[in-house]
This record gives C-alpha cells, sequence and structure tokens, in this order.
C-alpha cells in the first residue's frame, strides 16, 4: 500500500476546506490520494450554511460534496447543532424556547434534506456536555462576563434526543453521532456520554455513532485514550476518531523547536491511538479515523493557541511525517 487510505482496513480522512482544495494542487493531491472519507472543516457548519435567519448558503458544502463523490469518497457531516460556538448571531439571539426549538427542526429537516444521500453520517450534536460535571451545558459566559446562547439552557437537557429524531427524519439513511471532545481526559464527561448513548439505544432514540474528536497532545496518557475508547465502544455503536492532532507543543511555548525527541514521541502516540482503535473496537464498529485537517501549514491549532506547532501527519510542504508513518506503523 503506498497511501492511507490503501493501507487502512477502515475510512481513513481529513477534515478540509473549499478554499485549499480549489487553491492548492499539493492539499488537493494529497486529499484525493491518501482519504477514503472527508469532512468538512468549516462549510458545514450552521454559520456558514446559514449566515442570517431564512438563508441558506450551501455552495461550500456542495463542493466538497461535489468532490468527494467523483472520488468515490465518504462524506461525513459536521455539524447540526453546535451548543454555541458556531451557531450564526442571528441564531444566538433566539430565547424563546418554542421559536428555537422550532427553528432548529427546521434547520436540521432543511439542511439534512438537501444532503440526503450524499451525507453518510452527520454529528447531530456538538460538544453538548460541560468539562466538570459532565453535565448538558447550560451557562456559557464569555471573558467579559455576558451571558452566551445556550441551548441546553433553553430547550432543557433532552433536547439531543429530539435532534437527533429531527435529523432521522430529514435523511433515514444517515448514520447519526453525537461527537465530542475531551472524552479521554474527562471521565465524568466520557461516562455522562455513555450513559446517554445507552439512554437513546433503550428509548430507541436513532443513535448510530459516537465521535472521538481527540485533539489531543505527545502528553495525553495513553491509559486515558484507550480506556475512552473502550468504553464507547462498550455501547455497541459505531466508533469515530472524528478530530485526531497531536501537538507537539501543549505548553504554547514561543520559541518552540520540534526536536526529533519530540517527533519520535509524536509518532508513538499516533501509532498508539491507532493500534488501540484496531484492537479494542469490533470490525463492525470501525467507523474510521479523521484528521483535523490535512498539513501542518492548513492546520487550526497555531491561529488557536497563538503559538507553533505541527500537529498533523503532513508538513507544510505536505511530505509525510513520521506521524504519518506512526498511523501506518499502528496498523500492524
Ligand atoms: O475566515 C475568517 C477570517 O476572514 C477572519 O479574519 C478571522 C478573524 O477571526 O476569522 C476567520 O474565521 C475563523 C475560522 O476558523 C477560519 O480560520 C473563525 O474565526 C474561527 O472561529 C474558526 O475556527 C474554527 C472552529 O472550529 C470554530 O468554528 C476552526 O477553524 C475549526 O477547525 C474548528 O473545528 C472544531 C470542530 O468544529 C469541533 N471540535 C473542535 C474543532 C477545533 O476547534
Amino acid at each position: 500500500p503506498t497511501t492511507l487510505a490503501e493501507a487502512s482496513p477502515f475510512p481513513v480522512g481529513f477534515a478540509i476546506n473549499p478554499s485549499p482544495m480549489q487553491n492548492n494542487a499539493r492539499y488537493r493531491q494529497t486529499v484525493t490520494q491518501e482519504a477514503s472519507s472527508i469532512t468538512a472543516d468549516l462549510a458545514m457548519k450552521p454559520s456558514r450554511i446559514s449566515p442570517q435567519k431564512g438563508v441558506f448558503n450551501f455552495e461550500g458544502a456542495d463542493y466538497l460534496v461535489d468532490f468527494a463523490r467523483s472520488q468515490k469518497k465518504r462524506v461525513h457531516g459536521h455539524t447540526l447543532v453546535w451548543y454555541i460556538n458556531t451557531s450564526p448571531e442571528w441564531l444566538k439571539q433566539l430565547r424563546d424556547s418554542t421559536e428555537l426549538e422550532t427553528t432548529l427542526r427546521e434547520y436540521i429537516q432543511t439542511v439534512g434534506t438537501h444532503f440526503k444521500g450524499k451525507v453518510a453520517s452527520w454529528d447531530v450534536v456538538n460538544e453538548a456536555f460541560d468539562n466538570n460535571q459532565g453535565a448538558i451545558r447550560r451557562d456559557s459566559v464569555d471573558k467579559s462576563g455576558r451571558t452566551l446562547f445556550n441551548v441546553g439552557k433553553i430547550l432543557g437537557n433532552d433536547y439531543v434526543a429530539r435532534m437527533f429524531q429531527y435529523a432521522h427524519k430529514a435523511d433515514p439513511g444517515a448514520r447519526l453521532f453525537y461527537n465530542d471532545y475531551g472524552q479521554e481526559t474527562i471521565p465524568a464527561k466520557l461516562n455522562a456520554i455513555v450513559a446517554m448513548a445507552t439512554d437513546f439505544q433503550q428509548r430507541g432514540i436513532p443513535i448510530h455513532g459516537l465521535g472521538l474528536q481527540m485533539h489531543i497532545s505527545i502528553d495525553t496518557p495513553d491509559a486515558g485514550i484507550e480506556t475512552a475508547i473502550r468504553k464507547l465502544a462498550d455501547t455497541g455503536l459505531l466508533i469515530h476518531i472524528s478530530e485526531l492532532d497531536v501537538a507537539m507543543n501543549p505548553g504554547k511555548k514561543k520559541d518552540f523547536i520540534a526536536t526529533p525527541a519530540l517527533i519520535e514521541q509524536q509518532y508513538q502516540k499516533y501509532k498508539f491511538v491507532v493500534s488501540t482503535y484496531k484492537k479494542v473496537v469490533p470490525v463492525s464498529q470501525q467507523f474510521g479515523i479523521t484528521f483535523w485537517g490535512v498539513d501542518d501549514g492548513t492546520s487550526w491549532i497555531p491561529g488557536h493557541c497563538q503559538c507553533t506547532d505541527y500537529a498533523l501527519p503532513f508538513d507544510a510542504q505536505f511530505a509525510r511525517k513520521r506521524a504519518y508513518q506512526g498511523f501506518l506503523d499502528g496498523l500492524h
């Protein structure tokens, strides 16, 4: 095998954006050759699809879907509902529970119908749980003390279940996922997600999979990674490592240098994640592994941490890194 897609027994791919797909030949070539599945990084988020109330803009998302279909790659949709971050400004203004519920239901219906049969799966709700008690997020306060839009507070904890029902109605063929981060380091959050999934299964709420984002670093303990994969897999649902990247500079050092020792640690971490996924998740539940980005030049991390980092399997020139080899070696 000469690419990730050829080597991997389960789907593998990247979160990608239309602009570098159109403007950077090496980015496009890497995605074309290495991926069997893609996720939209930004183009399918509510803020991009519906920047104004009643307006739906599918241009970027359709471009990615058309590319994937022409190359016979799977498309994973991300995300129908997000508690706050990428909700459009107009949606964040809504406070009336009936109006908010109706708006989300109609949004899911419109978007789910638009991509029906083209998107294999959806993250229906993203990041609904807090990082402390593993409770559904109710209060979010920004740095200046302003209370922010919060779906859980307005609609109640069981809104997550209803969003899954709306998504299933819009596209009965799509596999529906709950997606969250930090499950490998926050036991309360992991346990709450497992409990919710089990409750959904018992109540007949249409959930098919769990997304483990895995924005981890070279310092993330292996034990927590293995526990998260194992507990999620024990639900019997599909398991998607949905946003994998391994930061090398978790301390956000200003004068960071990727030494050979750190490159080796990143290799080992990628290898551990892949080998654990392959060993612990039954084959029938292996939905696949998605990197959150393709290359270190377009990774979301440096912009977010305001620091230097190299978290992905390709460097900024699209050369395969030791991290790439870590993925391959984890398959054996
Ligand atoms: O494109 C504009 C640019 O024109 C503007 O000058 C600049 C100023 O802030 O913002 C740019 O948009 C930013 C966009 O990324 C593109 O870089 C947004 O502010 C920024 O909020 C956005 O961040 C994205 C974030 O989700 C929020 O939507 C990241 O790229 C994206 O990778 C990240 O992805 C999330 C997953 O959806 C969920 N899990 C965590 C993951 C990483 O945070």
